[in-house]
């Protein structure tokens, strides 16, 4: 069909992409499928269970069910884009630390969620966590040691910006 595929420009963890791609393409599988980022998930694909959780323009989003004509011109961040210059980050680690990944399938959209949290809110308080991660759903059901992790994050973000 004419007109299926166009030219789609973002940036990615960073990155300046030019690539074609199908108008009905979901952005979790331009993603997947086309950029290789595996670590986003797809479960549900309906948009209900947050593992293909990314963020983009600044707000996380389940990329399952964005369009990629959607996210035209954006920028986009993926569990991938994380960590720099070879280290994780502090959201990451406290998620190792605090023993809050079971079988690690929901982890990287909830990483996802933590991390855009605290971008906006260096503070929250346990409701405002469950909140933020209210879309994210954990099969193995470790939501007592996310929570924890994600209030760890937060002090070691204010740690970091101490030490700059
Ligand atoms: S796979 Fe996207 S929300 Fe479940
Ligand atoms: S750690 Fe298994 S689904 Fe969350």
């Amino acid at each position: 069909m004419e007109n299926e595929s166009f030219e789609l420009e973002f940036i990615l963890n960073g990155e300046s992409k030019n690539i074609r791609v199908k108008h009905y393409w979901t952005l979790a599988e331009v993603l997947r499928s086309q950029e290789g980022l595996t670590g986003t998930k797809l479960c549900c694909e309906e948009g209900e269970c947050g593992a293909c959780t990314v963020i983009v323009d600044g707000k996380s989003v389940t990329s399952c069910i964005v369009l990629a004509p959607e996210v035209q011109g954006s920028n986009i961040v993926t569990i991938e884009g994380l960590s720099q210059d070879g280290e994780i980050d502090p959201v990451q680690e406290a998620f190792i630390e605090e023993g809050a990944v079971q079988c690690g399938y929901c982890i990287p959209g909830m990483v996802m969620s933590a991390k855009n949290l605290l971008d906006e809110n260096d503070s929250p308080d346990e409701e405002e966590i469950k909140e933020a991660l209210g879309g994210n759903i954990c099969r193995c059901a470790g939501y007592y040691r996310i929570i924890c992790a994600v209030q760890s994050a937060a002090q070691k973000y204010k740690e970091k910006v101490k030490v700059l």
